[in-house]
């Protein structure tokens, strides 16, 4: 049974395996892996807890597995909705945790925000991502640079 609960600043080290690894980041951003300083900002923005209607104020998810961690899932007020993120890590691929984890999500983030609406943005070579949003009743809207951009109402 996955698990998600609010991320930690002593997530970090697990957070940072992540964001430093290829496989992971290769259809995210640049596709290249982060450097020390990008991960310490983007956590802090993370943990500062800016008020959830302001636009770019973030919350982070850690996702568990019998205590220990396997993913995270990421989440962005923007003008139209809450848009989600999910990395897995590469240990855990191919089990349906991205699954589970995005089930979770669509329980917890509207609520959270207030909003209906949620959004993920998808590299289009990044079949997994695309699978698993549109088995859960996401749209495909439009594409804007370089990224498909999915909705679900
Ligand atoms: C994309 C990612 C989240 C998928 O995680 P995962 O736990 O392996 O995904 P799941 O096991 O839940 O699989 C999701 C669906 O994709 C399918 N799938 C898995 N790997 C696949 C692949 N390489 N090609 C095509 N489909 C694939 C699964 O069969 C599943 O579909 P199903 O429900 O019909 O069986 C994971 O690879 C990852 O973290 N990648 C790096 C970060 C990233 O790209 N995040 C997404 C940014 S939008």
């Amino acid at each position: 049974m996955v698990t998600l609960r609010p991320f930690h600043e002593t997530d970090t080290e697990f957070f940072a395996g992540m964001a430093s690894d290829e496989r992971v980041t290769r259809f995210v951003g640049d596709g290249q892996p982060w450097d020390q300083q990008t991960i310490q900002d983007r956590i802090r923005a993370a943990l500062q807890q800016d008020p959830l209607g302001t636009v770019g104020s973030s919350r982070w998810f850690l996702a568990t597995e019998a205590t220990e961690p396997v993913g995270i899932v990421v989440s962005t007020r923007k003008e139209e909705g809450a848009e989600i993120g999910y990395w897995v890590s590469p240990d855990h691929w191919g089990r349906g945790i991205a699954g589970a984890m995005v089930d979770s999500a669509l329980a917890v983030i509207p609520e959270v925000y207030g909003t209906q609406k949620l959004i993920a943005r998808v590299d289009p070579a990044n079949a997994a991502s695309a699978k698993l949003l549109t088995r859960r009743g996401f749209k495909l809207e439009t594409h804007h640079a370089g990224l498909d951009l999915y909705t679900l109402v």
